[in-house]
This record gives C-alpha cells, sequence and structure tokens, in this order.
C-alpha cells in the first residue's frame, strides 16, 4: 500500500506492508509558515506540490519497494486544507489510475484513531491486541474524543466548541513571544515551572458532556498579560506561566478522556495528534489510567503527528474489510467524523 497525507502542513508518503510501516517519509512545512505564525494555506499547497514526489520517491526507496509492487493506493479525502489535500488526493489517484490499483480514500481522523497502535522498531500495528477504546485526538487543529467500538466501528463524542488544544498551546505562547509552533516551546518551559503558581480556568472540565472548549483560557492569559506587562520580563514567571496553562490544558483533557471511558465501561484509552508528544499530557494520562485501572495506548511521537503511515495502515484494514471506491473520489474539507 503507497499512502498519501496532505492535509494541513506535512507531506507524507508511507508503504506499508501487512501492517508493518516499510517506510514513512516526511517533509514537515514547520519552518516555512512559522513566519507568518500559522499555516498559510496557498503556501502549503504549494510545498505539497513540490515535496510529493520526492516524498514518494523517498518512501519507495527506503522500503525497497518498486511501483510495479504495489497492491493499492490511499490518500487523505479530509478534512484538511482544500487545496493542500488536493494536492496529495490527485497525485495518488494518478498513480492508482496509470497503475490500474484500487485507490483508497481516508477520513485523516479515522486514520488517526489507529496510529496508537503502531509500535516497534520496525513499526507494526498490532491488531491482534486491539480492543475497544476511547481514543483522544488533539492537534493544532482538532480536539476529539472517540469511542472505538471495534476495528472500523466508531462514534463520535465530542469535540472543541472553539480553539484546539494544539491552538491554545500556539496561541498563548505567542503572546508570550515564543515561535510557532509554540506548543513545544511551552513544554520545554514548562517542566522548569509551577503548575500552580497562576490560577487559570479549567473550561467545560465539570460539564456532563465530551466536548472541550480552550478559547477562555487563551482570553484569562491574555489579560493576565494584559493586567501584568512586568511578567514578560521575567523568565522564572514565564515558566511558571508556561507550566500553569499546560497543567490547565492537560487537567481538561485527561480528566475528560478518563471520564468518557469509565462512563462507556472502556478499559483503554488511546491518543494521538501533535499534542500528544506533550511530556505532561502522556505522564498525567499514565497515571491516571494507573489509578482508575484503565490500560493506555499513546502514539510513538513520530506518528503523533501527521503522518502517511497511519493512512496506509487504516486503507489496508479497510482493503482486507472488503472496502471498495471509486477512483475519483473527491477531497471532503469539511468531512466529519461519523
Ligand atoms: O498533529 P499536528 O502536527 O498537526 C496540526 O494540527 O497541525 O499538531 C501540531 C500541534 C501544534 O499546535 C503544536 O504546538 C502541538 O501540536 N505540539 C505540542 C507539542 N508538540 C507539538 N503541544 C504541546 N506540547 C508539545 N510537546
Ligand atoms: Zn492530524
Amino acid at each position: 500500500m503507497l499512502a498519501f497525507e496532505s492535509s494541513c502542513d506535512e507531506t507524507s508518503v508511507a508503504v506499508v506492508k501487512d501492517g508493518r510501516v516499510l517506510s514513512n517519509a516526511v517533509s514537515s512545512q514547520v519552518r516555512l509558515h512559522s513566519e507568518y505564525g500559522g499555516v498559510v494555506p496557498e503556501l502549503a499547497a504549494r510545498e505539497h506540490l513540490k515535496n510529493l514526489l520526492p516524498m514518494a520517491r523517498l518512501a519507495l526507496a527506503n522500503a525497497a519497494v518498486t511501483v510495479g509492487q504495489l497492491n493499492a493506493i490511499a490518500a487523505t479525502r479530509g478534512p484538511g486544507l482544500p487545496s493542500a489535500l488536493m494536492a496529495g488526493l490527485k497525485a495518488a489517484q494518478a498513480a492508482a489510475y496509470v497503475l490500474r490499483k484500487p485507490f483508497l480514500g481516508i477520513h485523516h481522523h479515522e486514520a488517526h484513531l489507529y496510529s496508537p497502535w503502531i509500535e516497534g522498531n520496525p513499526p507494526a500495528a498490532d491488531f491482534r491486541a486491539f480492543e475497544p477504546n476511547v481514543s483522544l485526538i488533539v492537534s493544532g487543529g482538532h480536539t476529539i474524543l472517540i469511542h472505538v467500538g471495534a476495528e472500523l466501528k466508531h462514534r463520535l463524542l465530542g469535540s472543541t466548541l472553539d480553539d484546539a488544544a494544539g491552538e491554545c498551546f500556539d496561541k498563548t505562547g505567542k503572546m508570550l513571544g515564543l515561535p510557532y509552533p509554540a506548543g513545544p516551546h511551552i513544554d520545554r518551559l514548562a517542566e522548569q515551572g509551577n503548575p500552580r503558581a497562576f490560577d487559570l480556568p479549567r473550561p467545560m472540565l465539570d460539564d456532563a458532556n465530551d466536548d472541550f472548549s480552550f478559547s477562555g483560557l487563551k482570553t484569562s492569559v491574555r489579560y493576565l498579560l494584559r493586567d501584568n506587562p512586568e511578567l514578560r520580563e521575567d523568565t522564572a514567571r514565564i515558566r511558571d506561566l508556561c507550566a500553569s496553562i499546560q497543567a490547565a490544558i492537560v487537567e481538561v483533557l485527561v480528566t475528560k478522556t478518563v471520564r468518557a471511558a469509565r462512563r462507556l465501561g472502556v478499559g483503554l484509552l488511546t491518543a494521538s495528534g501533535g499534542v500528544t508528544c506533550n511530556r505532561a499530557l502522556r505522564r498525567e494520562l499514565g497515571a491516571a489510567c494507573e489509578r482508575k485501572g484503565l490500560r493506555l495506548r499513546l502514539a510513538q511521537p513520530e506518528f503523533c503527528t501527521d503522518n502517511a503511515a497511519m493512512i496506509g495502515i487504516l486503507a489496508e484494514r479497510k482493503l482486507m474489510a472488503g472496502v471498495r471506491e471509486q477512483g475519483e473520489a473527491d477531497i471532503e474539507p469539511g468531512w466529519a467524523l461519523g
């Protein structure tokens, strides 16, 4: 399976065989967009066009697979930036057409659900161990909680009503003068800060639903900095503020995810998406699962951020389950998860 991912700012092509990731080539555009403080869609699309073929060549070379050995092609159909999606999807469909192989259009978030199952070296997805789970997808664009009742069967539980958790990291970090994306910088600074130094809100923590909201937290930080401008000059206080912001985001994510799992009687939590690289989130999810007797599967950092390996892993499962698609399937930028 040759898989393509181009929904946002990573151009990725992977080769997957029988649940094993033979290669996962990723070209990140983070540096390019950091100058603008966020992803610029038009630039993203152009970068995808430039990088798709080199990434495809690299993925095939790293996997030691020739074009003639491919059995199927997959690509992300949505959700994502329209012009970015189009670049990867059309390249993949052209390849499928020329090679006369089946094409599968994959839902980006559905693929994230299976990235925590990719482990080991060489990486492989261990579906023999599969069990129903509650899955948290938490990135710069999304914060979603999903009940995965069985393989290829899932139900959306809740999502953010405004900003995504990663966006909250990035925007509060920007207020502190940190480079984009600020999440990893906050993670680093927070390690030496006091998470109880600032009393920040935990939005929707006690609401009886599985939705999230992070814009209020962002506004609180804005007012805090407006009313205490001297804070910006104090390195120790900045570290404390980073730790406090991180603690607020992590507490909401962990509490609501664990609560959903317990309510549904599910014994396993999984998590993926860029914010799952956050060390405090990984630690706190681990501690909460231990306290509540739940098992935890976190995507490996390499597969937390956007990658084509997860697209290929899911596409292969779908193909094995008999899913077939018309080769001309279009992009679905606003594709909602069922
Ligand atoms: O999955 P991802 O690469 O794709 C997008 O949604 O773009 O996620 C990127 C997000 C950014 O918001 C970034 O700040 C955040 O993940 N992120 C982190 C960490 N590493 C990446 N947030 C907090 N701590 C981290 N260590
Ligand atoms: Zn993603």
